[in-house]
């Protein structure tokens, strides 16, 4: 089975490339899938069988999430909050079943996953050829499907600083540092960025007709402005007697249905929230002097949305939302290492999602931007959602 040398990886300075050169890399993992049931049955689970075995499993186990992480939490997202007409219809055709080929191909790699690892060993030298072709092809027709109307759709939609905010967010998935180290150039650029803001201004007449949008703007500047964990927010809920408790979380995912963030739903925020689903969300970025609070019900994602994000965490934060049962007292740190070396004895790299553990998302109500001016005497401009769904904006004092 001969090895072509990889071709070139483009840089994340273009990452519709980047997610091109991943399909290609799927693809000839793919092609080595699909030919090694054959070479089982004419050489057995000898060395070029199992180093095939072994480059599979290591591109599908560690690779292959990171690359539908980027399309479901960077990609996708602000596709939808930029898209309108004919892109927006063909995202809504679209996106659904993009999600659901990534939660089949998942459930169709647990099975193949389980084959490869005894090739991979040498202590088996079947593969079920069929499921192969079945996980091959779906694949193939999905990565088609991509490549024919959402990576165009992104070139043409997406301006630089989208495109920026892509490129970093695949980079800091892979743990990988900024495009090139910062430079003098790059620190003067971040302290002009924050003189800016100085002495910048909020008015109605500005910003965007729809929160969303005006959000992700403003998220956007948060990153190029390098603050410091610019999706940390706050989020406060209230116990059954109308007292409020609040703390952070991260948020990894917003769109036109609202901001999502990860957790127990039997912590003491998810009890809170089943008994009482109002919120209320704080981001607080002081290098740009601004916050957005955001207010709203919560509602649960999709146990599928739960899935595809719970399955694109490393496996040890997979082990820890197992091992944890949130905001419980427990007798000792020993106590809760146990509980993770028994989840860790249980699952090995293979961890389910536990039915207590998935999506919130807080569906907005009402969202203030606030932009901090000379002398306290701050810009807020907010937007409230009106009963046909179109939001209404208005500038209120400091
Ligand atoms: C920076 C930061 C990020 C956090 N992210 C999360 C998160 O995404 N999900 C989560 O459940 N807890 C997160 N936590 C922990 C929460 O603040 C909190 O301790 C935990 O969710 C339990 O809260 P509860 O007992 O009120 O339910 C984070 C804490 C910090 C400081």
């Amino acid at each position: 089975m001969p090895h072509d040398l990889p071709a070139a990886a483009p840089g994340f300075d273009q990452p519709i490339a980047v997610l091109k050169h991943c399909h290609d890399r799927i693809r000839k993992q793919l092609d080595t899938l699909q030919r090694l049931p054959a070479h089982l049955a004419a050489h057995g689970a000898d060395d070029q069988a199992r180093q095939a075995a072994q480059a599979i499993i290591k591109y599908f186990e560690k690779a292959a999430h990171l690359h539908h992480a980027d399309e479901e939490e960077n990609l996708l997202p602000v596709l939808r909050l930029v898209a309108t007409g004919e892109d927006a219809a063909t995202l809504d055709a679209l996106g659904p079943g993009i999600l659901a080929d990534h939660e089949a191909m998942h459930a169709m790699w647990q099975h193949l996953h389980e084959q490869l690892t005894g090739v991979a060993a040498g202590s088996a030298d079947a593969l079920d050829g069929a499921a192969a072709g079945r996980f091959a092809q779906r694949y193939r027709d999905h990565m088609a499907t991509e490549e024919a109307h959402i990576a165009p759709m992104a070139k043409r939609l997406f301006n630089e600083a989208q495109m920026q905010q892509l490129g970093e967010a695949m980079q800091a998935r892979r743990g990988l540092g900024p495009v090139s180290p910062p430079s003098p150039a790059t620190g003067d650029a971040v302290a002009a960025l924050r003189k800016d803001y100085g002495q910048a201004t909020l008015d109605a007449a500005d910003v965007a007709a729809d929160p969303f949008i005006q959000f992700n703007a403003w998220f956007e500047q948060a990153l190029a402005a390098q603050v410091n964990e610019p999706n940390a927010m706050s989020v406060a809920t209230v116990d059954s007697e109308g007292k409020p408790t609040s703390r952070i979380v991260l948020i990894k995912q917003y769109d036109g249905r609202g901001f999502t963030w990860y957790t127990n739903y039997d912590s003491q925020k998810g009890r809170q929230l089943a008994a009482n689903p109002h919120a209320a969300l704080l981001f607080f970025w002081p290098e740009l002097e601004r916050q957005i609070r955001i207010e709203g019900t919560v509602e649960r994602t999709s146990a599928q949305e739960s899935d595809t994000y719970f399955h694109s965490r490393p496996v040890k934060s997979r082990l820890a939302a197992i091992a944890s049962a949130q905001s419980a007292p427990i007798a000792s740190r020993a106590q809760l290492e146990q509980h993770f070396a028994q989840a860790e004895a249980q699952y090995g790299d293979a961890p389910p999602r536990p039915e207590y553990w998935g999506g919130f998302r807080l569906v907005p109500a009402r969202i203030e931007f606030w932009q901090g001016r000379r002398s306290r005497f701050h810009d807020r401009i907010v937007y409230t959602r009106q009963a046909d769904g179109n939001w209404v904006t208005e500038r209120i004092q400091p």
